[in-house]
């Protein structure tokens, strides 16, 4: 089984993103000292999931932010390829995670976005859990999870507060 870790970051309710999908909210919460275990997290992945609206956000940026490490986006639609290292597939989840086991990934970065975790989450695909909590309540936006019945317990493995005001919740799932 592959660690599928959904790392982001979300306000105090539960939301990564404005109704637009913008993310210059977490910009003030930006310190050169904390990465809140960003560099150990991305040094560990084998390979970065993504969903089709974060891939589209990613795409804006100037450059690829993620060249060493093989992504795979999900997606219906013919977008462009940003990168060699994207591929572009409209696998079910449990497929494609089978199949990035049987190419020898061991670890891959869920990116997001909330969709997306919420199908990986609903074919008990998630083993963990990684949630920079921000110290900002948005009211409205994208959720961190879309919303799918069925409910999932949860082991904490750490709760890390940092000078900021984010705290860094880490669970993992006994599904996982
Ligand atoms: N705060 C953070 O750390 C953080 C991190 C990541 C993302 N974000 C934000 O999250 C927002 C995007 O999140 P989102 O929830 O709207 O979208 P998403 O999960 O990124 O993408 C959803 C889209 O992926 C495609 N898709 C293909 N297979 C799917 C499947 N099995 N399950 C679900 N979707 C599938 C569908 O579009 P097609 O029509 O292309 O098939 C679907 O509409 C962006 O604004 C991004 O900036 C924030």
């Amino acid at each position: 089984m592959i660690d599928v870790v959904y790392y982001v970051a979300a306000s105090l309710d539960g939301y990564i993103a404005a109704v637009d999908g913008g993310v210059d909210w977490l910009n003030q919460f930006g310190n050169s000292n904390e990465d809140h275990g960003f560099s150990d997290l991305y040094s560990t992945v084998d390979g970065i999931v993504m969903g089709s609206h974060t891939y589209e956000f990613s795409l804006a940026q100037s450059q690829w932010p993620a060249p060493d490490k093989p992504s795979w986006v999900l997606t219906h639609r013919d977008l462009p390829v940003a990168h060699p290292s994207v591929t572009l597939t409209a696998d079910e989840p449990s497929r494609l995670v089978r199949s990035l086991a049987e190419r020898g990934l061991k670890s891959v970065w869920l990116m997001g976005g909330g969709k997306v975790a919420a199908s990986f989450r609903h074919t008990g695909l998630i083993s963990r859990y990684i949630i920079a909590v921000m110290p900002i309540i948005l009211g409205t936006g994208i959720p961190l999870l879309a919303a799918v019945p069925g409910q999932d317990v949860l082991t904490l493995i750490e709760a890390k507060p940092y000078p900021s005001g984010i705290v860094q919740l880490h669970y993992e799932s006994k599904l996982g």
